[in-house]
């Protein structure tokens, strides 16, 4: 891939902006500094934007810490879409992986990768998924184990069994395995507790980390390829 492709595909705005990126930046590949956009990049290049390593992957991945009052949709409905929390350059490119709903919060993956979303979101992939829940009374020990089984969530739908750890008399992190619609609220309903607040954690082997809610950021080339593992995708078949 062409440097300037490359440049504009993580990030640093349209193919005539990563001409201006690369004067008025330090752009190395394997330590060399680089003044010609046309160079074109190799899957073992190592690339640096100002000391920065920017992730060598053809795709782009993103983490974005959702606020609430946002929908993930492509576009605004009732509430603004989470894409407008994405600089415009990937909002028609990166899909979402899953969905949270308009009031939970935390980490949602986009990627343009189709097939690592589709393996991520796919049921028999068994992804998992932490929350920080907040329920609106006390939690019992007991829930632990009554939630370690599979649990009938209504319309006809079993969840598999979920893991609780409880944090204090109102806190608790759910990890799911499965994406099902309203997922946690319904564990949660099964046992009469309301959640009032929701937050996703970690997906797989990503973690929302320090993040700052309606912040994004590029995932890491070890994140990136952390994600290929858990979904047993060849990083050679990727480039
Ligand atoms: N489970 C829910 O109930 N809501 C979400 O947003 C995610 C999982």
């Amino acid at each position: 891939m062409r440097l300037d492709r490359f440049l504009s595909a993580h990030g640093f705005g349209s193919r005539k902006a990563s001409k201006k990126v690369l004067k008025n930046n330090v752009i190395m590949v394997n330590g060399e500094l680089i003044k010609d956009w046309t160079m074109n990049i190799k899957g073992t290049d190592v690339i640096t934007v100002n000391g920065k390593v920017v992730p060598n992957t053809p795709y782009t991945t993103l983490m974005l810490n959702k606020p609430s009052g946002y929908m993930c949709s492509m576009k605004d409905e009732n509430y603004p879409s989470v894409m407008n929390l994405i600089p415009e350059e990937y909002r028609s490119r990166v899909r979402m992986v899953g969905r949270l709903d308009q009031d939970t919060t935390g980490l949602l993956l986009l990627t343009d990768n189709g097939v690592l979303n589709a393996k991520l979101m796919h049921p028999k992939t068994h992804v998992e998924k932490t929350y920080l829940v907040t329920v609106n009374h006390i939690l019992r020990p007991t829930l632990v184990d009554l939630m370690n089984q599979p649990l009938d969530i209504g319309r006809g739908e079993i969840a598999r069994p979920s893991k609780l750890e409880i944090l204090d008399e109102n806190h608790a992190y759910l990890t799911v395995s499965e994406g099902k619609y309203h997922e946690v609220k319904r564990i949660f309903g099964h046992f009469s507790y309301d959640v009032v607040e929701l937050k996703r954690v970690r997906v797989g082997t990503i973690q929302l980390g320090d993040l700052k809610e309606g912040e994004h950021r590029f995932l890491t080339e070890e994140e990136y390829d952390s994600l290929l593992a858990i979904t047993h995708l060849k990083k050679e078949e990727q480039l």
